[in-house]
């Protein structure tokens, strides 16, 4: 039996605008989808994943597209049958990078099933492929996270040559609460609405693309400074911006609203919004705390972490 897994992670800054080669800061999580695999047969899929309700079902035959794509990408045939077992603590929300971490542990987890001995980099670009069955045309920022973990600085393809990935040292790890609309939302679609509406508006979605990368700029900086309170700030402006390109929701705004109430140095919605998650910054065990009790008693799903723990 092969096995394998994938981190989950929360974008800072940039989801969306990094399809289109702007850069983004993403942090792993410390939450894993984990797949053990078996030749079979037949193919079978046993997904045991903590979902939110629908997941599953909207996400099967992107699964299976992904499988095919992924074995097409290790010289395979598409079509070899295993046994899959899916599972792990990261929960199957939208935002999370869940597709990412699940093709990111299936690929490790035949890579040992069959000897290939795949490296850190195959792997990547192998779960790549597979992402393009969940997200259409995706930056790749989500299969980086969930291979290497981390803090990173993500560009997509500069000049048509390979990713920038860049490690972002932090000073300490910082707590955040990542919050869950429940609502299940289709990656592709998400995509390709900023794609067209970018096309159609220009005049307004330029200044809002070079104000996501100045974001980005400064937000690096703010957290390779520790300087939370700043990074906190440039997440809410970076929600502002997520909103006006339509990516946001009411349950989103809902509970971006609730973590900022509650004291969250800022708060945004992460991943590709439409429903989905959210992410608050919360350093400190007492102010992510109160933004927990706050999400709990209002009925929604959290998780409680940090950003800044997990490297593979
Ligand atoms: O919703 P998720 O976890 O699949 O994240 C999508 C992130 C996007 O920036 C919207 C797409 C991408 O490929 O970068």
């Amino acid at each position: 039996m092969g096995r394998g897994s994938g981190f989950g992670k929360v974008i800072l800054f940039g989801e969306h605008f990094v399809v289109h080669g702007i850069p983004g800061i993403v942090s792993a999580i410390d939450s894993s989808t984990d797949a053990e695999v078996k030749k079979s047969p037949t193919m079978v899929i046993r997904d045991e994943r903590k979902t939110a309700k629908g997941y599953s079902e909207e996400k099967r035959l992107q699964q299976i597209e992904s499988i095919e794509r992924m074995l097409k990408a290790m010289d395979l045939d598409p079509k070899m049958p295993f046994d899959i077992w899916i599972g792990g603590t990261l929960p199957g929300f939208s935002g999370l990078g869940a597709s990412a971490a699940s093709s990111v542990a299936i690929a490790r987890a035949i890579s040992e099933e069959l000897n290939l001995n795949l490296s850190n980099e195959k792997i990547n670009s192998v779960a790549y492929e597979g992402e393009k069955a969940y997200a259409g045309n995706p930056s790749g920022i989500d299969n980086t996270a969930a291979t290497y973990g981390g803090v990173m600085w993500f560009k997509k393809n500069p000049a048509g040559g390979q990713d920038l990935v860049e490690k972002i040292h932090i000073k300490r790890p910082v707590e955040i609460v990542i919050g869950s609309t429940g609502k299940v939302a289709n990656t592709k679609a998400m995509v390709e609405g900023v794609a067209d509406r970018k096309k159609a508006n220009p005049a307004k979605y330029g200044p809002l693309f070079k104000q996501a990368e100045s974001l980005a700029v400064a937000g690096r900086k703010a957290v390779e400074a520790g300087d939370l309170k700043k990074v906190g700030d440039l997440m809410n402006e970076n929600h502002r911006i997520l909103q006006e390109i339509g990516v946001s929701s009411k349950e989103l705004d809902l509970l971006v609203d609730m973590a900022r109430k509650q004291g969250a140095f800022g708060a945004k919605l992460t991943g590709g919004g439409g429903g989905g998650c959210m992410v608050a910054l919360t350093p400190g065990k007492e102010l992510q705390g109160k933004v927990v009790s706050a999400f709990k008693t209002a009925g929604y799903e959290f998780i409680a972490t940090k950003i800044g723990v997990v490297t593979y």
